[in-house]
């Protein structure tokens, strides 16, 4: 921890707070684009399978210049390398953080033959599924929460056009039987398969939606269903033990330096592997690779993740942004705002520094969104037009996997629409000088005016992916891990913990006894009344 370089007492945090008064809060994107015609050229950044242009966020050469200073002095760069060395980063668990590794090519990267013959087991196992006319299987019930949900739904939605046509997927995460109930309504003992996705084998949803679904399994199936269950269960966990105990006599083990929230990569991917084959899912993991290396030797100035890193940085602590938005114009992505918020929150949403001191700054925005235009219709108003300033990520896919061209025309031209229209804003004379058909005649015009006036220079970043495609998918969420591991590592934070969690999960084990009993000693008021409002 000797290397352990907080932001807040760098040269360059200091520097970043001139300039930001200075330069920075009052940069207008109106203006830097009238100054500087290759302004888009210089915050444009190739990285493998993604394009980013990082040109309509409030920042300019010198801004990101000293952002690279800070990184520099936060010794980011060794602080990535030990990450991608296996170094003991996640101090207060002592544990090393290789998801790297999992998408290493054989022979190279820590542990190598341990994850190879995983994979190689694993995918091989994915394939004997997919061959339906002898498993029989028809239908892939994962239950599993968190990281152990999160990123097989997400990436086997994004990959829909790839997947097994006669295979259907369902995830059941929460433990809420208006889950689990409808799925098991839809499928039958003899053609499903139920994977009980947990690291831990432990988590309480987890456990009691696969109890839920043996029983039901156990009875469909009538006699013999025992021993059936060697065919119908499988297991991915790293508590290969606890699997069997269950009953489960096929589990796919990973390692305790995959955190949850990392372990699509890894056995966890077992339901992404089925959907999309063996061949499929090692482009995925080589996707993630490419951008393994692209963080691992990009100068800082061209080095995406970095990049995005430190833009967060400089919104969350100079600009005081709250939040971020993320607009994927790609229906399959439809996922993704939900994986990235376990991602990115649960990773650098932290209050002390790695060594326990409070922190005089602010760490993980809020992230949120939802698939374009939906948003649009919904939330996009807030963003154009609400007190907040929330920049906004939009994910572009150049061709589509379906044949509807004149659909994705219109798709792509509202995603370039809405970052125009963040930035550019509307004056109140260019509103005044516009008809309003729907506007009241009873209102002044001057009024009405100030209505359809849009503030502008609103910040946002476009991602554009040539196309949807494993390789592409693995790429872009590789990004997304770099880009937190890079933020956190300059909040000096753990960003691979997650103690945040475990104060709920003890006090729903001291309710859960008194939801029977009404049992209330002890407890706050407004618990209290609760519980005896919900036993009434
Ligand atoms: O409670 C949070 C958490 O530990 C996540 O980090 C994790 O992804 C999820 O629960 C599920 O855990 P497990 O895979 O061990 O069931």
């Amino acid at each position: 921890m000797s290397e352990f370089i907080r932001c807040d007492r760098t040269v360059a945090w200091s520097a970043l707070a001139g300039h930001f008064e200075a330069h920075g809060r009052d940069l207008d994107l109106r203006e830097a684009f009238g100054r500087d015609p290759g302004r888009f050229a210089s915050f444009a950044v190739e990285a493998p399978e993604v394009f980013a242009d990082l040109s309509k966020n409030r920042w300019d050469l010198a801004t990101r210049k000293l952002l690279v200073e800070l990184a520099r002095e936060c010794r980011l760069e060794m602080r990535r390398d030990a990450l991608l060395a296996g170094e003991p980063i996640n101090v207060t668990e002592g544990r090393a953080v290789l998801h790297t590794a999992l998408r290493a090519p054989r022979g190279q990267g820590p542990f190598s033959d341990e994850v190879h013959a995983v994979l190689d087991a694993m995918l091989a196992y994915a394939e004997r599924v997919r061959d339906v006319a002898r498993s029989g299987i028809r239908d892939i019930v994962n239950i599993g929460i968190g990281g152990s949900d999160l990123g097989p739904q997400m990436a086997v939605a994004a990959l829909e056009s790839h997947v097994h046509p006669q295979l259907r997927f369902h995830f059941v995460s929460n433990v809420d039987g208006h889950d689990l109930a409808p799925v098991l309504a839809r499928v039958e003992p003899r053609s499903t398969l139920f994977i009980i996705a947990s690291k831990t084998f432990t988590t309480q949803e987890t456990m009691a939606n696969a109890q839920v679904a043996r029983a039901w399994f156990l009875q469909g199936w009538g006699a013999g269903g025992e021993a059936a269950i060697a065919r119908h269960f499988a297991g991915t966990t790293t508590n290969v033990d606890a699997a069997a105990a269950f009953g489960i006599d096929t589990t796919f083990g990973f390692w305790d330096w995959v955190g949850g929230r990392y372990s699509l990569w890894s056995a966890i991917g077992l339901p992404i592997a089925i959907a999309i084959g063996a061949q499929a899912f090692r482009e995925l993991l080589a996707g993630a690779h490419a951008m393994d290396r692209h963080f691992a030797q990009a100068p800082l100035e061209r080095n995406l993740p970095a990049l995005l890193g430190l833009l967060d940085v400089w919104y969350r602590n100079f600009h005081g942004f709250t939040s971020r938005s993320v607009a994927p114009y790609h229906q399959g992505l439809r996922r993704l705002p939900a994986y990235l918020q376990q991602l990115e929150m649960e990773s650098n949403g932290k209050r002390v520094d790695l060594e326990g001191a409070v922190l005089p700054y602010a760490t993980s925005p809020v992230v949120w969104g939802e698939p374009g235009t939906n948003g649009q219709h919904a939330y996009f108003q807030m963003l154009h037009q609400g007190t907040d300033v929330i920049p906004v990520e939009f994910i572009a896919v150049k061709r589509p996997s379906h044949h509807h061209a004149d659909l994705h025309a219109k798709l792509l031209a509202n995603c370039l629409a809405q970052g125009q229209a963040l930035m550019q804003g509307k004056t109140e004379a260019q509103a005044l000088g516009e008809s309003a058909p729907t506007a009241s005649k009873s209102l002044d015009k001057s009024v009405i005016a100030k209505h359809r006036t849009f503030p502008g220079n609103r910040p946002s970043t476009t991602f554009v992916l040539d196309q949807l495609t494993p390789r592409s998918l693995g790429a872009l969420i590789a990004l997304y891990e770099h880009r937190v591991f890079t933020s956190g590592a300059l909040w000096g934070i753990n960003s691979f913990d997650q103690w945040g969690v475990e104060l709920g999960k003890a006090l729903c084990n001291d309710l859960l006894p008194r939801l029977a009993s009404g049992d209330a000693q002890g407890l706050d008021g407004s618990t209290a009344g609760l519980l005896a409002r919900l036993r009434a």
